[in-house]
């Protein structure tokens, strides 16, 4: 690959678990989602950071830094669904180290709206798919350092999830290569969101071509960040 670590389809996302429920990696030392309510903050932070569920329309396409649990693309589908959109909702998430089917169900069941349609995503997953297809969504999680992946990407997003793990933790999925790379993936008009307010990223961004904005974050957290292409 070239670049950062060396990542492959067999290499599983070692996990401890916190109180809760909430798991935490232990490459990273730091946890998949908010341990206050990890779907709330999905809902703020990307869904609203992106203007969604307003901006949907058919074929719309969201793209991912970070697939972990598979919480965001889970909200989203919801989302996709009380909103009442015809056809399926498209999802590309880039993921190094995929955590393992069983790791996911049970992260999971700490969302029962969450786990209630995760039904697809854990049969594809327990098969070792990593493509999710039915009526209403289709999804793929591209495996391997996004680094690496993100540039042979062929397609464009209507919006981002930047999800990686706080930014001193994972450096690599914040590095300004890399949001340049999610720039030239964006659709014009489209938009980017993250709940880290951290300067440096804040300056990628703008560095990439992006309008960049500080917005109230969730919980705990004063800030994060949303980020739009002109249209
Ligand atoms: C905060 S978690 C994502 C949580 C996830 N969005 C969810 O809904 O559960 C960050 C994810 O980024 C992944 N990651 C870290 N470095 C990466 C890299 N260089 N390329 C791709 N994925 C990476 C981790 O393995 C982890 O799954």
């Amino acid at each position: 690959m070239g670049v950062g670590h060396e990542t492959d389809e067999n290499q599983t996302a070692a996990l401890d678990w916190r109180a809760g429920g909430v798991p935490v990696s232990a490459r990273f030392d730091d946890p998949y989602f908010s341990i206050a309510d990890g779907l709330a903050e999905t809902r703020h932070v990307f869904l609203g950071g992106n203007g969604l569920p307003g901006r949907f329309r058919p074929g719309f396409h969201i793209a991912e830094l970070g697939f972990g649990t598979g919480l965001n693309m889970l909200a989203a589908l919801i989302a996709w669904r009380q909103g009442g959109q015809a056809g399926p909702l498209r999802f590309t998430s880039f993921e190094a180290f995929p955590m393992a089917a069983a790791d996911i169900d049970r992260a999971l069941t700490a969302f029962p709206e969450a786990h209630a349609v995760a039904g697809p995503l854990l049969t594809a997953w327990r098969a070792g798919a990593r493509r999710v297809e039915s009526p209403d969504l289709i999804a793929e999680v591209i495996v391997g350092d996004a680094r690496a992946t993100l540039p042979r990407w062929p397609g464009r997003a209507d919006a981002w999830f930047l999800d990686g793990f706080a930014p001193a933790k994972n450096p690599e999925l914040w590095e300004p290569a890399l949001l340049a790379e999610v720039a030239r993936r964006t659709a014009p008009g489209g938009s980017a969101a993250t709940y880290s307010a951290a300067g440096a990223v804040r300056r990628a961004l703008a560095a990439a071509g992006f309008a960049v904005e500080r917005r109230a974050g969730f919980g705990r957290k004063r800030h994060m960040t949303v980020a739009s292409l002109p249209a």
